[in-house]
């Protein structure tokens, strides 16, 4: 935080010089100083009074309280909910919270290298008991998974992850299998977003509607290998973080690049393609899918699960895009 106060006073001190500069250049008696100078100096001011505007407002996002209220929730820790708590960690936590994509969640690499981008430290901490899960409440994790706002009423680097569709059912699941981990020890550095985080925050590119509406209910919908289903199990593998909001390709930064319109490819294809493409990572046409694409752990949903985000992708409705 300090860091991106020290970078906001600079960059005021940036646009003071520039704005002197300009006022300068304006009382110059020589034309060839006065125009192209008042032109120039006067647009790095603007420009970079910008850039000041848009990070004061990324790290008033950053830093303000979010006021979501807690809910109660209670856990009956039953060993059907523990397997389905662990199955969904398996997929939905592991890219994450852990190294090589395995559990235990002991805690992952610095999210912000794996976008190549400047963004701060973002590591995913050790969840298990040992680390910072003992910390927390049932009701405390309950909102970090639904808005991803922390007990202190900050934003947490889960608010930009949309895990907030998994039903109650589910997410209670996932909790009542955390508790049940076995503790391992190791820490991570705390969340530390950089300048160029603030600046990307404050254009809206992070999105936090999670943290700023209450938390809502959400039932669980049958388990049956149907579209319906499908769409649900699309909504919580966040297919769209990198397909874009109607899947036809490349959502904008910080999602990785190259991501298809799969709503001309898996209509295509046959249950069979696709359980195969999802499985082995190789597609009908041979090509091996890159790991920017997460089909090692999509390729972990169940039977019922892969069989239902097919039949959902596969009724989808072609977008073409001219
Ligand atoms: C896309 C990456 C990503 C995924 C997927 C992810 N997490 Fe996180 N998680 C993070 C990061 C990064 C932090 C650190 C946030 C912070 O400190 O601001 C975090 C923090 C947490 C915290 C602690 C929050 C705190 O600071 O008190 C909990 C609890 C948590 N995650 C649970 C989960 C669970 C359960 C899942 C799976 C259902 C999951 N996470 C999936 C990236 C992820
Ligand atoms: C983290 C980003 C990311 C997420 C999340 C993601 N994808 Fe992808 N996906 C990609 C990228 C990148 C490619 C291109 C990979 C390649 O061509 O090797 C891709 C390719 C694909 C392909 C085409 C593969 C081929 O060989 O033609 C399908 C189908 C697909 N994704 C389905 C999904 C589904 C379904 C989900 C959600 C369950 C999903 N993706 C989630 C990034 C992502």
């Amino acid at each position: 935080m300090l860091t991106n106060i020290l970078w906001l006073l600079g960059l005021i001190a940036v646009i003071v010089l520039f704005a002197w500069l300009t006022r300068r250049a304006w009382k110059s008696q020589r034309a060839w100083i006065k125009f192209p100078g008042v032109i120039l100096l006067g647009l790095l001011s603007l420009g970079f009074a910008l850039v000041t505007i848009v990070m004061g407002k990324g790290m008033y996002d950053l830093y303000r309280p979010y006021p979501v209220a807690l809910v109660n929730v209670s856990i009956a820790g039953t060993t059907e909910q523990i397997a389905r708590g662990e199955h969904l960690a398996s997929v939905l936590c592991v890219g994450c919270h852990s190294q090589n994509g395995e559990l235990p969640l002991v805690g992952g690499n610095d999210f912000s290298a794996e976008t190549g981008l400047p963004l701060g430290e973002m590591y995913p901490p050790n969840i298990t008991p040992a680390g910072k899960l003992n910390e927390l409440t049932d009701a405390d994790i309950f909102r970090i998974l639904r808005s991803g706002v922390a007990p202190n009423g900050q934003l947490t680097a889960m608010s930009f992850f949309p895990l907030r569709s998994l039903s109650d059912e589910d997410a209670l699941a996932v909790i009542a299998y955390l508790r049940q981990q076995k503790p391992v020890e190791g820490t991570r550095p705390p969340f530390n977003p950089s300048p160029l985080f603030a600046v990307f925050m404050g254009m809206g590119f992070m999105n936090i509607d999670a943290a700023t509406a209450p938390i809502q209910s959400q039932s669980a919908l049958a388990k049956a290998p149907n579209a319906e289903y499908g769409t649900y199990v699309a909504k919580f593998m966040s297919c769209t973080d990198c397909h874009g909001p109607t899947l036809s390709g490349d959502a904008p930064p910080p999602a990785p690049p190259g991501a298809p319109n799969i709503t001309v490819i898996v209509p295509k294809w046959s249950k069979d393609d696709f359980f195969k493409a999802m499985r082995t990572g190789v597609d009908p046409e041979g090509h091996q899918i890159q790991s920017s694409m997460p089909w090692k752990l999509i390729g972990r949903l169940d039977d019922v699960e892969l069989e239902a985000l097919y039949e959902h992708l596969h009724g989808l409705t072609p977008v073409v895009k001219k």
